[in-house]
């Protein structure tokens, strides 16, 4: 059983795959990982994330940048949107999803394009979404929380950009496949959100 979970930034995706993955005890792969790796690594080479040529030498990152603790900050996560505008950079890591979402027994895949590119045929196809407003403030507590003095006006900014350039891309735009279900965590908790997950993808199964 395939389960793709797409949807923007913040919207609770990676804590919800996660959840679905223990539940069927799936395999889970988080691919917005490999972006930010690619995009970190860009960083380490000297190189502008901007750069297609810079961007796709960048994806021979060593498997032991995915352990780095930086991918997972913001300013990973804003290179990673940088190097996915291009193609070459895309299909670089296609095959890498696309195996992982084909391994025997079936996986869990979050990211962007899971349910219309990287597995159309999955079995559940979740759209997970949440008002900008809604994100903005579940990453400045979580950056809060880090001890991190940042505003919430600049992480509403910083987010709408990163929805931006997802949204607006010409390959593999952020986008909700035809039959996937969306579920909006706006005015959820983390566990609502993955209870109600949990519900529809077991509904659809
Ligand atoms: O899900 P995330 O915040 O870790 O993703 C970081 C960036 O990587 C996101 O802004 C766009 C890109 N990405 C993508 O283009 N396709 C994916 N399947 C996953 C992530």
């Amino acid at each position: 059983m395939i389960i793709a979970v797409d949807g923007p930034t913040a919207s609770g995706k990676g804590t919800i795959a996660k959840a679905l993955a223990a539940h069927f005890r799936l395999p889970h792969l988080d691919t917005g990982l490999l972006y930010r790796a690619v995009g970190r690594q860009c960083q380490l080479d000297g190189g502008d994330p901007n750069d297609p040529v810079a961007a796709l030498a960048a994806c021979s990152f060593p498997e032991s940048l995915l352990a780095d603790p930086e991918l997972r900050s913001e300013e990973a996560g804003g290179l990673a949107s940088q190097v996915s505008v291009h193609p070459t950079v895309r299909r670089a890591l296609y095959e890498r999803q696309r195996s992982f979402a084909l391994q025997p027994g079936g996986a869990v895949l979050d990211g962007r394009d899971i349910g219309t590119v990287i597995a159309p045929e999955a079995d559940i196809k979740l759209f997970v979404t949440a008002s900008v407003e809604a994100r903005a403030l579940r990453r400045f507590l979580e950056m809060q929380a880090h001890g991190r003095a940042v505003s919430l006006k600049d992480v509403a900014t910083d987010l709408a950009a990163r929805d931006d350039r997802d949204l607006s891309r010409k390959e593999a735009p952020l986008a909700v496949a035809e039959d996937a279900i969306v579920l909006d965590t706006s005015e959820l908790d983390r566990d609502e959100a993955i209870a109600a997950a949990i519900a529809v993808a077991g509904k659809r199964r």
